[in-house]
This record gives structure tokens, C-alpha cells and sequence, in this order.
């Protein structure tokens, strides 16, 4: 068997005016002669038969336009490439009303446009508490000390030079805002997946392992369990991490996203990235990490990003995202075209691991088929599902169900409010439901 025979995807029947199969076996059997002669016989034949027979599709193809004739754009016209003028509607937006000061707001990440898994640095989502600043990384500074001498034995003061020539790490990691999807509480509130889901971006990250620096200055585990990181902004951002999860490797003080310097939205010079865990504990323009030996109750987690519970008591310290997904394509606000097919799109992500699994169902709920991952699945990052649908112009409801390596399974909005009734903002990981009506045009609904 050659080597042609055991890739048949490889051998298409041919047509006439291309190489037979045979005269390709023979060109893989290392005939250059007549490879060459075979390809000036097909060359010449080519024009007629192809002149003759016309492609179905748009005739437009044949107006040569005039930018196919002329000289281009010189190579240096746009030292930092931009996206095409063509694609300037696909922006972050703020929802209107959300707050009354922009400094203390949000804009959310387009989803509905987006391919693959990495967020554009241009269109991460935005989440600050006091505005976002411009930092000279030359003086920036990050410290990390200890409440007590017994839990760290030399604090240290790092300058961005210092922490940029230390061994960095460089991954992929969501990051999502615990209050993501969090006016859909109660009721329909947003009709796109960009106010729903938006408070969602997925970036390669770079930069320096939490536990390096910690045992750079002496950390000692036994006694040193929490660490609170700190912003340098006036909102004086400050979060409590679990050892746990920095003596595993996992955090890291990051300068990099998607290979180059952080944006300034998103915290340059530096940030704290904690994976799999929502978005607060990011800390942008991390400036300090102190070590302690028991939760700290700041601000940030005691009073803020709680869950309230039906029984009107409150959850502290909730922090991991659960498994969730959602159809970002064909989504609400969109309108299918005509019937035929259709490729759903959409992401899934789980803050305990990877995704195993999404489900699709096109009828709210009633049957479910597995759609198709694109791999590699990564630890604690976006995942994107394809799934194909042939849409009969009939009503029909798009939801996607996310299954985590832990098990879990996402919930429907009826089991989620079961638990945690109505009146929370954080972590709402529910089944979203994309109504389609027979004009094709497709709304946000919610189907318990
Ligand atoms: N860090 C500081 N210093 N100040 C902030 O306002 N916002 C937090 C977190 N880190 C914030 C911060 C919140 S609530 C979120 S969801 C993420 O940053 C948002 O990160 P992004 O703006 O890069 O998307």
C-alpha cells in the first residue's frame, strides 16, 4: 500500500483536465518528469473548459474591480495594524443606565462576533470600580509583605524590570465577571448575547507564578494560608486568595496578554490572574500581596460579590465560576436569513477544570445532541462548540448545556432558582434560551 492509499481524503475522483489517480500514484513513486510534463498538458487545458462552464453563484465575480489593478497601500501605513473599516461595528459596548459614572462601569465584549476561543486585546470587556489610568511601568512597583514576620521572612518590593527577568509562564485562561449574566435574575432583561454573557473574555496571559515570588521572600506555607492582593487605583481593590491556589502554580502576576503588554484597561502594567475564579480577584495594577493566616473580610468580599440566598442570608466567598455556556451564533438580536443551514457556535467554560461535554438542543430543552468541541480543550479557558442545524422556518428554541471534567452539569434557570432564588446579581450560570420565530428573527427568552 503506498502512502497516497492510506490518506484517501487525499485522492479525489479526477475530473478531467487534473492528474488522474494513477498518474498521481505515479508522481508519489517519484516520477518528476512527468509530474512536470502532466502539469503543462493540465495548465493548457485548463482555460477552455473552465471559460466554458460557468461556476453557480453570484456573476459579480467576474467584475474586475478596480483596486485589483493599482498599487496598494505601502507596508508601514499602519505601524499597529487596526481591523478592517468594514468590521467597526463590532465594538465593546456599555449598557445604557447600568451606572451613573463611566469610571464605575462596564463595557461588555461583542461575543456575537467572535471566532475561536482568544478575545481580541481590543475588545476584553472592561470592569473598573474608580476608571481606569495610564501607569508608567518605570514606576510601578509591587510589594509583597506579611501581617506577621512568622509567615514571610524577607518582604520585597519588585520593580517590573525585576519581575520581567524572572522564568515566566504563558497561559490561556476565561476570565468572567461574577456579576456576568447578572440582570437576568429575575426576568429577560438585555436581548443580546453581548449584555448577557459579555462580561467574558478569554486571553493567553504571561507573566510570573505567584509562588515564586512568595518563596523568593520566604514564604512559609504552614502558617501563611490567604493572600490579599491590592490595586493601585483609587477603588483600593482588595481580594483574599486561598494558598491553596498559589502554592498549585496557578496564579500568576501577569504583564502580558496575547503577546504583548497588557492593555491599560485591563491593568498594565500588571495584574493578578486567578483562573477559573470570577473576575474581582483579577486585581489590576496589582501593587501589593500580603500573607496572612485567615480571610481578610475587606470590602471587596465581605459586603460586595455575595450571593443573597432566598432565606435573605448571604454567601461569602463564592468565588469559583461553575460550568456555563452559551450559543454566541446565531444569537438574540440577529435574524436567520432564509431556511437552510446553520452552523451554532457558541462557548462553554468551567472555573474547576476543562469542559468535557456541550449539549444543543433546538427545541428548549425537550431533546439534546452533543455538539462537536473544538479542541485543544485548555484548563480553566474558553472552549468553542460547533454543532450543524438545518433550520425549517418553524419556531424553535437554541439552548447549549456545558458538562465539566468535575461532572457537573450546567443548570436549567428553574433548578438554579430553586437554590438561589431570584434576587442575587453574582453567578448566575443558567441555561440560556435563543427563541427563533418564523420571520427568523431571534430574541433572549427564559425557559425554566
Ligand atoms: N482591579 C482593580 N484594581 N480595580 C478594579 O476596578 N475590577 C475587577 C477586576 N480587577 C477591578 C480590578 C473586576 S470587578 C473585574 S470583573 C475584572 O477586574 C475585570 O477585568 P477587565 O477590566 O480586565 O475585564
Amino acid at each position: 500500500m503506498s502512502d497516497l492509499d492510506k490518506q484517501p481524503g487525499r485522492l479525489r475522483p479526477a475530473p478531467e483536465n487534473f492528474l488522474s489517480e494513477e498518474q498521481i500514484r505515479e508522481v508519489a513513486a517519484g516520477r518528476r518528469s512527468f509530474l512536470r510534463r502532466s502539469l503543462m498538458v493540465a495548465g493548457a487545458a485548463l482555460a477552455a473548459p473552465l471559460a466554458a462552464r460557468a461556476a453557480e453563484g453570484d456573476p459579480a465575480i467576474l467584475e474586475l474591480p478596480e483596486w485589483s489593478t493599482t498599487l496598494g497601500q505601502p507596508v508601514a501605513a499602519r505601524p499597529y495594524g487596526m481591523p478592517s473599516k468594514f468590521e467597526s461595528q463590532l465594538l465593546r459596548r456599555e449598557s445604557p443606565g447600568l451606572a451613573r459614572v463611566g469610571g464605575a462601569s462596564v463595557s461588555f465584549c461583542p461575543l456575537q462576533g467572535l471566532f475561536g476561543i482568544i478575545t481580541p486585546s481590543g475588545l476584553h470587556f472592561e470592569r473598573h470600580h474608580q476608571g481606569w489610568h495610564e501607569v508608567d511601568p518605570a514606576r510601578h512597583r509591587l510589594m509583597i509583605n506579611g501581617s506577621d514576620p512568622a509567615f514571610l521572612k524577607k518582604p520585597k518590593v519588585y520593580t517590573m524590570d525585576d519581575l520581567m527577568r524572572l522564568p515566566p509562564v504563558s497561559r490561556i485562561h476565561f476570565i468572567e465577571c461574577g456579576a456576568n449574566t447578572g440582570l437576568e435574575w429575575g426576568n429577560v432583561a438585555v436581548p443580546t448575547v453581548q449584555y448577557t454573557h459579555g462580561m467574558l473574555s478569554c486571553s493567553e496571559f504571561t507573566g510570573v507564578p505567584l509562588k515564586t515570588l512568595l518563596e523568593d521572600c520566604g514564604v512559609d506555607y504552614k502558617k501563611a494560608r490567604y493572600v490579599l492582593a491590592e490595586g493601585a487605583d483609587g477603588s483600593s481593590m482588595t481580594r483574599t486568595i486561598p494558598m491553596e491556589m498559589v502554592e498549585n502554580g496557578e496564579v500568576f502576576v501577569a504583564y502580558g496578554m496575547n503577546g504583548e503588554m497588557l492593555r491599560p484597561e485591563n491593568g498594565y502594567p500588571l495584574r493578578l490572574v486567578v483562573p477559573g475564579v470570577q473576575g474581582v480577584s483579577w486585581v489590576k495594577w496589582l501593587r501589593r500581596i500580603e500573607v496572612g493566616d485567615k480571610p481578610y473580610a475587606t470590602k471587596d468580599e465581605a459586603v460586595h460579590y455575595i450571593d443573597l440566598m432566598p432565606d435573605g442570608t448571604h454567601r461569602q466567598y463564592t468565588s469559583i465560576q461553575e460550568a456555563k455556556s452559551v450559543i454566541t451564533s446565531p444569537s438574540g438580536g440577529q435574524t436567520l436569513l432564509n431556511q437552510g443551514f446553520y452552523n451554532v457556535s457558541g462557548v462553554a467554560w468551567s472555573g474547576r477544570g476543562k469542559i468535557k461535554q456541550v449539549d444543543v438542543s433546538f427545541d428548549g430543552g425537550i431533546n439534546w445532541q452533543t455538539a462537536r468541541i473544538e479542541g485543544p480543550v485548555q484548563n480553566k479557558a474558553l472552549t468553542r462548540f460547533n454543532i450543524g442545524w438545518k433550520w425549517d422556518g418553524k419556531p424553535a428554541i437554541l439552548q447549549s448545556r456545558a458538562i465539566d471534567e468535575t461532572g457537573y452539569v450546567q443548570p436549567t434557570y428553574g433548578q438554579l432558582r430553586k437554590v438561589r432564588g431570584t434576587k442575587s446579581i453574582y453567578h448566575n450560570n443558567a441555561i440560556q434560551s435563543w427563541k427563533v420565530v418564523e420571520s427568523g428573527e431571534i430574541t433572549n427568552v427564559q425557559v425554566l
